[in-house]
């Protein structure tokens, strides 16, 4: 692509796609979830990031089943499920059931055909599928599920933990995928701050996830409005 077009599939993108921010309950107070969610929705993040960990995929364990279920009662905000466990094709359909309104599996945590399965699943029960890469993960292993794929998800960080400092070096992935697809969801999750967020919107990012940024302030309303710019 010459670098005309380039800056005009920039423009469209940025004028066409809004910018959503998923406040990531990782970093929330467990013993008072829902007051935690009402807290983030009224300060206007627009869905609310669910990191799944089992201990084994990553080195840390969070939450699970239970608790999407419980959020799904409790609250009308978009679920935005992301799954960072092995064989997720093991626990897809209770996920799904929960009532995530959209699931994210990575592609290191199973086979090529496990992948198609859950993406296939997740698409049939009428929810948004998404498909994540850890940071040392080649971009291009993502193409052959593009048809299937509502939203990218690109860590900015490795995954496991909250607070983590963002990985600018990620923005060569963004780029890519852009390059190919204009209005594909492209999440970006890790070290998401005000200044950090602009990096990865101006290479086609356009959901942000955010959560030791949003939730360690007493202020979230100030801080969403901040990421917003
Ligand atoms: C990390 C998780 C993130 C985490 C981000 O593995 O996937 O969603 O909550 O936390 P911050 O925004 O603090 O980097
Ligand atoms: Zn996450």
């Amino acid at each position: 692509m010459n670098s005309r077009c380039s800056i005009i599939k920039k423009v469209v993108i940025q004028e066409v796609i809004k910018i959503i921010i998923s406040a990531s309950i990782l970093s929330a107070d467990f013993a008072k979830l829902g007051e935690e969610v009402n807290d983030v929705r009224s300060a206007g993040s627009e869905w609310l990031h669910v990191d799944v960990m089992d201990g084994h995929f990553v080195p840390n364990i969070s939450i699970g089943i239970p608790v999407v279920e419980c959020l799904r009662k409790s609250t009308d905000m978009f679920l935005d499920v992301h799954l960072m466990i092995d064989t997720p094709e093991k626990y897809i359909d209770d996920f799904i059931r929960a009532g995530s309104d959209l699931i994210t599996i990575h592609y290191e945590s199973t086979t090529p055909e496990n992948i198609d399965l859950c993406l296939d699943k997740i698409k049939e029960s009428g929810k948004l599928a998404g498909l994540s890469i850890k940071p040392g993960t080649d971009v291009n292993v993502i193409f052959p599920y593009l048809d299937k794929l509502d939203l990218i998800l690109i860590m900015t960080v490795e995954p496991g933990f909250g607070g983590q400092k963002f990985m600018s070096d990620m923005m060569d992935k963004l780029d890519a995928i852009r390059e190919r697809n204009t209005d594909i969801y492209l999440e970006v999750d890790g070290g998401i701050n005000d200044e950090t967020i602009k990096i990865a919107a101006s290479h086609g990012a356009n959901v942000f996830v955010a959560g030791s940024y949003i939730f360690n302030s007493a202020n979230r309303k100030e801080k969403i409005d901040l990421l917003k710019g």
